[in-house]
């Protein structure tokens, strides 16, 4: 998502934009600009890189007006270049786009536009499409424009020959807006608005805001004057700008079940799995005899899961690669294994090469990933987006239990395809795979239980996490987690291998987190807790039941709902992500950016 601003007023307004971006940062960052407006003249200044460059680049230009919009963006369409940012420009029109315009091709191509566009961007062939029916009345020409747009957008828009305005529009994206002494402001969220007013409103969708020094108007769709309801924010600058968390990652854990509505819900159709909108075949789920799964850190935990789920449920062989091995081991493969990647950001280069060399060998290529025309979704056959959202934190959460919600759908769809799981089967596969925001918000309110275990890992060199099938796979998660956002030294292992060398490591109060989740094996890792219990550990059991003996046996318990075991993954993901917040948080750490690590690893 970008984040965007707009400010009319008194003052001059390019400080103001260019604070208002860098609050709104957080929502995307690969390119920032401004537009301003003065003396019948519009002035435009964009370029890749932060807010911070933006700031250098307007220091020492001509830049005055008091009327002005600013844009940074999250790409979607289109690549990260100077001419790919906003604000777009065409004609007497400049405006900027938060959202995603479904139709754009068949608009250029309905309107004729193509030569008026410059760059790869949705949001330019709006600024041409406007610019097209604009005829001096910016309300008819705003309204034209909307009828034709299908998809997400919250547009600021300035024409040239109407001094002073900027005019507003919405239809899903975010917008808010207020009114004060200095001027009248809209953006994306409330973060770069508050120290203007408390007192703001929701845009209203498909109401045609016109701002003005002296306020703002609204009208809806038929001309009539609309008052909106005013709320009032009581956040402090700062905080609101994590959408009032402390840190990113937490606001990152608590957005996972709108994130798994948001990718699953639109696969779903008449209750079964459905991939038609994202133009996936089902050919490469009944021609393919073998899976191979590659991808890096946590995108590839969530291909361990999906590992399970097939080779469990389809009894289709599933391996999982390492990228960064991957590419090296001459792999066995042909057009009879189906490629499933997965990353994020779309941009690892270990995950991008070993995904080009599995090509190479007459692999079809399905990709999950969360960042919409990255290079590894335009590099495959076929993908599957997930639409978590920018995520901010190094440490990957949203995304990991969304790309685990992805394996859910592949697996459902398949078994489907394959003739393998019936229908009704399936459906009650997908109510459950529904339910999994359900299962997450329920875990989220043991927050408070799951910060004691923290408490007591922060202090330790080491910890461990042990499980069995599922539960051994969302270890490796946790110990990851725990690493590389608290420094606390931490090892997954199958709980039945411990006996066989890891158990001279556990002494009086090394924390043992166990995970107990999967019924076929619950008493064996029981059995295992006593292990390392009669040898000192201090044990955390996680797991569905409250057997008061097994409890008992534990220092601490971490319940979660009552769930087929196929599914308690989302609840274990926040349990596992809570406790490496909570530790890095309790040592004081930068639980966003931890040290030596990046977002998106682009280097080898
Ligand atoms: C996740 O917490 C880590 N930051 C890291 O392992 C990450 O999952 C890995 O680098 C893969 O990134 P991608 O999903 O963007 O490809």
């Amino acid at each position: 998502m970008c984040g965007i601003i707009g400010f009319t007023g008194n003052i001059q307004a390019k400080n103001i934009i260019i604070d208002g971006l860098e609050r709104l940062e957080y929502r995307g960052y690969d390119s920032a600009g401004l537009a301003l407006l003065n003396n019948g003249r519009i002035n435009v200044m964009k370029k890749t890189g932060k807010v911070a460059d933006l700031r250098k680049l307007c220091e020492n230009a001509e830049l005055s007006g008091t009327c002005g919009i600013g844009h940074t963006r999250w790409a979607t369409h289109g690549g990260v270049t100077d001419v790919n940012a906003h604000p777009h420009r065409c004609g007497q029109v400049v405006l900027i786009h938060n959202g995603i315009i479904e139709n754009y091709k068949q608009i250029i191509s309905e309107y004729g536009l193509a030569d008026k566009l410059m760059s790869e961007t949705d949001s330019e062939v709006v600024a041409a499409l406007l610019d097209t029916l604009y005829d001096g009345d910016p309300i008819k020409a705003i309204k034209k424009t909307v009828n034709v747009l299908s998809g997400a957008f919250a547009l600021c828009i300035m024409f040239q020959d109407i001094p002073g305005k900027i005019f507003s529009i919405r239809n899903v994206s975010p917008m808010v807006a207020t009114s004060c002494e200095k001027g009248s402001i809209i953006a994306s969220d409330l973060t770069a608005l508050i120290e203007f007013s408390k007192d703001y409103f929701v845009v209203p969708e498909y109401h045609i805001l016109t701002l003005s020094k002296e306020g703002i108007d609204i009208i809806d769709m038929k001309g009539n004057e609309v008052k909106p309801e005013i709320l009032s924010v009581n956040w402090d600058i700062a905080s609101a700008q994590k959408g009032g968390y402390p840190f990113f990652m937490l606001k990152e854990i608590y957005e996972q079940p709108d994130a798994i509505r948001n990718t699953v819900t639109p696969r779903v159709s008449q209750g079964l799995p459905d991939f038609t909108e994202d133009g996936i075949d089902d050919s490469i789920f009944t021609d393919c005899e073998r899976i191979c799964v590659v991808a890096c850190g946590t995108a590839m935990h969530a291909g361990m899961v999906g590992k399970h789920l097939i080779e469990s449920r389809l009894r289709v062989p599933v391996q999982v690669e390492i990228a960064s091995e991957f590419r090296y081991k001459n792999p066995i493969m042909d057009s009879k294994t189906l490629t499933i990647v997965l990353s994020q950001s779309g941009e690892t280069i270990d995950t991008l090469e070993a995904l080009k060399l599995a090509k190479s060998m007459g692999s079809k290529v399905l990709s999950i990933v969360n960042v919409k025309g990255s290079t590894i979704a335009r590099e495959s056959d076929y993908v599957l987006y997930t639409h978590a959202g920018p995520e901010i934190a190094v440490a990957s959460t949203k995304a990991y239990t969304v790309q685990i919600a992805a394996m859910y759908l592949i697996a459902a769809r398949m078994g489907l395809v394959r003739k393998l799981i019936d229908e009704k089967s399936t459906k009650k596969f997908i109510i459950n795979l529904i339910n999994a925001s359900n299962i997450i918000e329920e875990t989220l309110k043991s927050a408070n239980n799951i910060k004691r275990v923290a408490n007591h890992i922060k202090l330790a060199p080491d910890a461990f996490y042990i499980g069995r099938g599922l539960d051994y796979t969302m270890s490796l998660e946790a110990a990851l987690k725990l690493k590389e956002i608290s420094y606390v030294h931490a090892e997954a292992y199958a709980a039945g291998e411990l006996k066989h060398g890891t158990i001279a490591l556990i002494a009086e109060n090394v924390p043992v987190i166990a995970f107990a989740t999967q019924e076929d094996v619950y008493g064996k890792v029981i059995s295992n807790i006593r292990e390392v219990k009669a040898r000192g550990a201090y044990v955390v059991l996680v797991s569905m039941d409250e057997k008061v003996d097994d409890v008992a046996i534990c220092d601490q318990h971490i319940r979660i709902p009552k769930l087929d075991s196929e599914f308690t993954t989302f609840a274990t993901s926040v349990i596992l992500q809570l406790i490496a917040y909570y530790t890095s948080e309790a040592k004081g750490l930068d639980v966003d950016k931890p040290r030596n690590l990046a977002k998106s690893v682009t280097v080898e």
